[in-house]
């Protein structure tokens, strides 16, 4: 399936079939593929918790506000921004910015500065923002990825972010900008067309 026709047909899917299995390899493969995400200076600040049993899912349900959909889908993906990204993956990533050629060794201390004067102490909003935003562009990149493997998805953040970080052992500095039903619709069920769209006039201005 081509990206735009996987844009085009992505709908937050209310109704899954319940009682089908997605592959662990499928869901790795759905990763690796939003793991391509672009992010500031490359720095990922994002995690999954991929929930599939029936018991997990049950406890997600509960704190996602006994949404059926945390429950039916095939799986619930946790998505996990970040804030210390910058500091846990800048080693890596100028690593491998070395190795392939990008910066000089020189270069590391500079760009370092760079990144924390941008993304801002540990605990600022600078940083939350930062690692929210990325994480959001990797769930938009499984949410199309996930189309163009026939599956169906449904981004949630009506949950209790307290129940979920005790319930799944989240530390308390981590953010969840959503949670991502997968799986495949219920047979039998008619998507109502899709809800409206502001015309593109109502929010682009061309300078
Ligand atoms: C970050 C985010 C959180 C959302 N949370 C919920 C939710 O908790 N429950 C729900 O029923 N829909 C939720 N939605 C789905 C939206 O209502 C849906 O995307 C919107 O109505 C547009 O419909 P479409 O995705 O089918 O195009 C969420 C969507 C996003 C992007």
């Amino acid at each position: 399936m081509d990206l735009i026709k996987a844009l085009r047909e992505r709908r937050s899917i209310k109704y899954f079939e319940t009682g089908r299995d997605i592959s662990d390899e499928k869901i790795r493969e759905l990763l690796e593929i939003s793991n391509l995400s672009p992010s500031s200076f490359n720095l990922q600040p994002w995690r999954v918790i991929v929930v599939k049993t029936p018991e997990r899912k049950k406890v997600l349900r509960r704190c996602a506000f006994d949404q059926p959909k945390a429950e039916e889908a095939s799986a619930v993906l946790i998505i996990i921004a970040d804030p210390n990204a910058v500091e846990q993956n800048m080693g890596m990533m100028l690593d491998s910015w070395q190795e392939l050629g990008y910066i000089k060794p020189e270069m590391r201390e500079t760009y370092t500065g760079i990144a924390k004067n941008l993304y801002g102490p540990e605990d600022s909003l600078k940083r939350k923002i930062f690692a929210t935003k990325n994480a959001s562009l990797f769930a938009m990149s499984l949410m199309t990825a996930a189309r163009g493997f026939g599956l169906e998805t449904h981004p949630m953040d009506g949950f209790d972010d307290e129940c979920i970080k005790k319930e799944f052992n989240i530390p308390d500095d981590k953010i969840i900008p959503m949670l991502i039903a997968v799986g495949y619709l219920r047979p039998g069920v008619t998507l109502l067309p899709r809800a409206f769209r502001r015309g593109i006039d109502e929010f682009v201005r061309f300078e």
